[in-house]
């Protein structure tokens, strides 16, 4: 009889085990990797999920064989027999947790240790957070400023990180690594990527109204190409005479609509109407524009609250940049 349980709970245990299995091997959970640190936090990944598959399946045999077996009558109201605990038994599922728990830790201490080292010679990338969007800058190229994150493939690269507002935080799922951007505090993460394409940054910490607009394009491409990107970049002078480009790259879309670039946002002032707005501020359109980008809280669009646009454009975005959206928004040279 005793012998029968065993072989039974094992049986019940081993195919809820292969039934957990599947689930978490055959739906994609995790991004395919394309970092380093990804591939030695999906280490981590299974390490964990294959302990607790074991657990689990333990636990579940044990309970559906007593469900099964040891069920009352529909009559029975009488209690239980009386158990006064097993001293062997607690022993056992106090020591094995510790030390799955022990190990676990031990794991993880050891790939957050890896994932943080930048090795010797990492290449450096500010990252520039603000509602709602991310601005690059590479050191050692004429501080070349992007709105486009541009890596090379099997370089370490140290990411240090500012944010110009509120908290947010830096995520790129296929490369696993996140990171939080504090106003105030320096923080910084690594990472290696390992193969060439395209991915998205995004801000993983609610900002405000606009952030799940705060994304970025991500690209990793071969070493000599980033050569060429560099100097590509350097020779056009960035995208600061593109009116367009600071649009999109600014996030302004996020929170206006303005149907030349397409966008729906409804936060804020539909961007269609700023020659009616400016006539009732009583200003000419382009200074208008201007100095609803530099001190939004001056004049509001009727309806509108002081505080949500973010005050600080006059500072992030170059004067060029500036005369290069009231250019487009105003569809007028100045
Ligand atoms: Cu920035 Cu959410």
């Amino acid at each position: 009889m005793r012998r029968g349980a065993i072989v039974r709970i094992t049986g019940i245990g081993i195919v809820i085990a292969i039934l957990v299995f599947l689930v978490a091997y055959l739906i994609p959970w995790l991004p395919t990797p394309a970092s380093e640190q990804m591939k030695r936090i999906e280490h981590v990944y299974w390490f964990v999920t294959v302990i607790c598959i074991f657990i689990f399946a333990l636990v579940i045999s044990v309970l559906v064989y007593s469900v099964l077996n040891f069920r009352s009558p529909p009559e029975d109201e009488s209690d239980g027999p009386s158990i006064h605990g097993n001293t062997g038994l607690e022993i056992v599922w106090t020591v094995v947790p510790a030390i799955l728990v022990i190990a676990i830790g031990v794991v993880s201490a050891i790939v957050l240790s890896q994932n943080g080292n930048a090795g010797t010679n990492p290449m450096t990338i500010k990252v520039f957070a603000q509602q709602f969007s991310w601005r690059f800058e590479y050191p050692g190229s004429n501080n070349l400023k992007s709105y486009e994150l541009v890596m090379p493939v099997d370089r370490n690269i140290t990411f240090k990180m500012n944010s110009a507002d509120v908290i947010h935080s830096f995520w790129i799922p296929a490369m696993g690594q996140k990171q939080d951007l504090v106003p105030g505090i320096d923080t910084s993460i690594v990472i290696t990527p390992t193969r060439t394409g395209t991915f998205t940054l995004v801000c993983a910490e609610l900002c405000g109204l606009g952030h799940a607009t705060m994304r970025a394009p991500v690209r990793v491409v071969s070493q000599s190409d980033f050569a060429a990107w560099v100097k590509d970049q350097q020779g056009s002078g960035g995208t600061g005479t593109d009116g367009a480009a600071v649009f999109s790259s600014a996030g302004c879309g996020a929170c206006h609509t303005f149907t030349p670039a397409g966008s729906k946002g409804a936060v804020g002032p539909n961007l269609d109407n700023v020659a009616a707005d400016a006539k009732k501020a009583g200003e000419v359109p382009a200074a208008y524009v201007k100095e609803s980008i530099v001190d939004p809280n001056k004049v509001l669009a009727p309806g509108y609250a002081a505080g949500v646009m973010p005050g600080n454009f006059g500072d992030s975005l170059s004067a060029k940049e500036i005369a290069a959206l009231v250019t487009y928004l105003t569809g007028a040279k100045q």
